[in-house]
């Protein structure tokens, strides 16, 4: 029999619902984003996310279960985006979640984001061999992690400072293109020379697996501004992004991409070098990046991995990733009780 689970996730700006079959068959996949309402402030403001959340879950959920064909009668479980993320956003889902599953009397599953990240090449795929090696490169991660199973995982790697994602949006902003900012470095990029300049790439040590953006972020900032004049938030720069035609903004995009990118190969190689790994899991947002989706195949080729790049819908914030990963945890029999929390912090990323 088909085991039908809805996924609910509201982490951040996205407000989505998804009804998944067999924890791998998309019957919908509805996602509301408020992109429109944080563009003005270059970033996501809590407080408008949540109220935004609140307005748009439950036509949300309705268009997902019309979409999959099916009603509230028909599903199996409810499974929910209960952490990490902004805690206002993440509260809106986890009760509507848990009021659903109550009234209806079924079990409900709190699912980790970045877990669920990890499973979304899963979706519409034949099945993953296990150990794992995963990537996770999202607006608020970059890690890397031994995949156990889809429910178990250590951190093996991680940023010291800014997600790669951040960097491209703050790369976008100093850029003057727009928010959110990845997408639209990205497609610059293409356009661009990406030696034209030489941005670095952090080396944290020949053994170390750990990330870190702010010096590339920063060497951008002074090659498109210009030195600092005085310090800090009060600092004043030689020119701004006007000063720059659109082939240079071009040829920044694709030098700042190029630096972005080979951090993240050049760690992922390092991690494949000490552990005997089937298969590479990539996922979030920035797993959507048509430069690291292009390295990574050809990595994955010469290393004879089995690459699992989500479809683009399901690289960024989306519910079928969290209802597939919730089918996972109740055919393992768990479950969650009514005390389940949303809760700011990763589990398996911390
Ligand atoms: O996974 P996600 O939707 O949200 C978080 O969990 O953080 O990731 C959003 C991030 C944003 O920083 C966005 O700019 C970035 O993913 N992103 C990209 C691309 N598409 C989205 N970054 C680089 N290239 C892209 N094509
Ligand atoms: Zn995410």
């Amino acid at each position: 029999m088909t085991v039908r689970v809805l996924g609910i996730e509201t982490s951040c700006d996205e407000t989505a619902a998804s009804v998944v079959e067999d924890g791998v068959r998309v019957a919908s996949n509805v996602i509301a984003t408020q992109h429109d309402l944080h563009e003005t402030y270059a970033g996501v403001v809590p407080e408008i996310a949540s109220r935004a959340h609140l307005e748009r879950i439950l036509p949300v959920i309705r268009q997902a279960l019309a979409e999959a064909d099916t009603t509230l009668d028909g599903l199996d479980a409810i499974a929910v985006g209960h952490r990490p993320g902004l805690i206002g956003s993440l509260l809106v889902g986890v009760s509507a979640a848990k009021a659903l599953a109550w009234a209806l009397d079924l079990p409900v599953l709190g699912v980790d984001h970045v877990a669920a990240h990890l499973y979304a090449g899963q979706l519409e795929s034949p099945p993953v061999a296990y150990p794992a090696l995963g990537l996770v490169v999202s607006g608020g991660h970059t890690s890397l992690f031994d995949v156990a199973d889809p429910l178990r995982m250590t951190v093996i790697g991680r940023t010291i400072d800014d997600a790669i994602g951040e960097a491209y949006d703050k790369a976008a902003t100093m850029l003057d293109l727009g928010y959110p900012g990845g997408p639209l470095v990205d497609a610059l990029a293409a356009t661009g020379n990406d030696r034209a300049h030489r941005f670095p790439v952090a080396n944290l040590g020949a053994d170390r697996l750990d990330f870190s953006f702010s010096g590339l972020k920063t060497s951008l900032l002074y090659a498109v501004r210009g030195q600092p004049r005085g310090r800090g938030a009060a600092a004043t720069f030689e020119r701004d992004a006007s000063a720059l035609d659109a082939s240079e903004k071009a040829d920044f995009a694709a030098s700042f991409q190029r630096a972005a990118v080979r951090a993240i190969v050049r760690n992922v190689r390092r991690a494949l070098d000490t552990r005997e790994v089937r298969t590479l899991l990539v996922g979030g947002g920035v797993s959507a990046n048509s430069r690291l989706r292009s390295e990574l195949t050809e990595l994955a080729v010469e290393a004879g991995l089995d690459l699992r790049l989500p479809r683009m819908e399901y690289c960024l914030d989306n519910a079928a990733m969290i209802a597939g990963l919730g089918t996972v945890r109740l055919r393992a029999g768990e479950r969650d009780d009514w005390s389940l929390a949303a809760s700011p912090n990763s589990l398996v990323a911390s």
